[in-house]
């Protein structure tokens, strides 16, 4: 007890100690256990990635075949996953799918993970992982009624998704372009300290509830149009201001009209007050695939302006308002021939393995179960009325 210091939304506290991710907000700075993202997005790889965040160190040649060699080993799903996948209606949303169906995972592996015990943990994560790009790949076959795609150990990780994803008939041939792109966002994406998500995930794992019961929490968080689900949103705000066709000014205006609720998604960071340094490489990269697919595509132009005019806004000066990871996130995804409802559970797999290197992290600090406080406003202490009395 004590004194208790109010936090709203924990602006200004610390919630534990992290070897894994640094940010400079300040600067616009990331660095994943100390290697800037720009030189993982030019010279890593998803796979190597994954292995970075979880064990701390880049792998040798050794330990990356055999990284490889345990996702491939897990690369499947029981079929009555697959059943459970099959109730859902079409309409549902592939966010709230994938939540569902990580959570179910505990159930055909019941087996609680010992986070203390290195192997034990080793092979959890890789499970998981493994399984969650079908998972993944699933939700859009649902959605789009399309029959079920088996997994593939000769593609690669990202490669085989894509194939599950997108094959339709044995015309289909993976395009490297699009694969290499994909591999970039997901490595952008990895992990991001202690954002919303990544913190449901410590909260609920903090009570030692399961490792994919604690992700199940985490895509829960990162649905929201707030945190992950800005890539969806910001696509659906450009289609809007573009078929609205009254330019960009009213729309600016309008977010920051305090009493409108519309607020510019894709603009704004908790941390960030300067350009998100994800944004900046995701920017150039959407130039170069569009130009690589020969695509053309309005909305990035529009996007284009409408980051150039909020930045000269003395609005978005002030308050240090820069475009984030979302603001053109979906750009890409679009360009690629991914459907904007698929954007979040795009950023859901690649933020996976940065929550399990968080969960992980918690319990082998022995971190305690995670129970803020609060200042009570209600009722002073009254007694019961009955019914009669009301
Ligand atoms: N458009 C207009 N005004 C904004 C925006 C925006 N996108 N973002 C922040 N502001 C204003 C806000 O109204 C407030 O103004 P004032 O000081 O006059 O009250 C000021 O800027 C500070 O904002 P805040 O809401 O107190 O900041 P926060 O740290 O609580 O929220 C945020 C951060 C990311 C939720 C918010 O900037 C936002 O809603 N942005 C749009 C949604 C979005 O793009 N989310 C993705 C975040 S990055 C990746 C991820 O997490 O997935």
């Amino acid at each position: 007890s004590g004194l208790i210091t109010l936090d709203p939304g924990y602006k200004n506290t610390g919630s534990t100690e992290s070897a894994i991710t640094f940010l400079d907000g300040e600067e616009g700075k990331l660095m994943y256990r100390g290697y800037p993202i720009e030189q993982l997005a030019e010279k890593s790889s998803f796979v190597e990635v994954m292995y970075l965040l979880l064990e701390g160190e880049l792998p040798n040649e050794t330990e990356l075949a055999r990284w490889k060699k345990t996702l491939n080993e897990y690369n499947f799903v029981h079929d009555r996953v697959g059943k459970i996948l099959n109730a859902f209606p079409s309409e549902a949303h592939p966010m709230g799918v994938l939540a569902t169906l990580t959570s179910a995972l505990t159930a055909f592996n019941p087996k609680a993970v010992d986070p203390s015990k290195d192997a034990d943990m080793y092979h959890a994560a890789a499970r998981l992982i493994a399984k969650f790009d079908i998972l993944a790949a699933w939700t859009y076959r649902k959605k789009y009624d399309l029959p079920l795609i088996e997994p593939s150990n000769d593609l690669g990780y990202v490669g085989n998704f894509y194939q599950m994803m997108f094959k339709k008939d044995d015309s289909f041939e993976v395009n490297q372009t699009i694969v290499d792109a994909l591999d970039k966002l997901f490595i952008l994406h990895a992990d991001h300290e202690q954002n919303c998500s990544a913190s449901a995930v410590r909260l609920v794992g903090s009570s030692h509830t399961g490792l994919f019961s604690s992700i199940s929490a985490g895509i829960s968080a990162l649905w929201g149009p707030l945190h992950g689900g800005a890539n969806q949103a910001v696509i659906e705000m450009l289609e809007m201001i573009k078929n609205d066709g009254g330019g960009m000014q009213k729309w600016i205006d309008k977010a920051k009209d305090k009493d409108d609720n519309f607020r510019l998604m894709g603009f704004g960071h908790r941390v960030y007050k300067n350009m998100d340094p994800r944004a900046r490489i995701i920017k150039k990269a959407a130039d170069d695939v569009l130009g690589q697919l020969g695509i053309e595509d309005e909305v990035l132009d529009l996007a284009r302006t409408l980051e150039e005019v909020a930045l000269k806004d003395e609005y978005f000066i002030e308050r240090k308002l820069y475009p984030n990871v979302d603001f053109y996130s979906g750009i890409i995804y679009r360009a690629l021939g991914i459907p904007k409802e698929m954007f979040t559970v795009m950023f859901a797999l690649g933020r996976l393995p940065g929550w399990i290197a968080q969960w992980k992290e918690m319990r082998q600090t022995n971190q305690p179960i995670g129970r803020p406080r609060q200042i009570y406003t209600g009722h002073t202490l009254r007694d019961y009325v009955e019914m009669s009395d009301r």
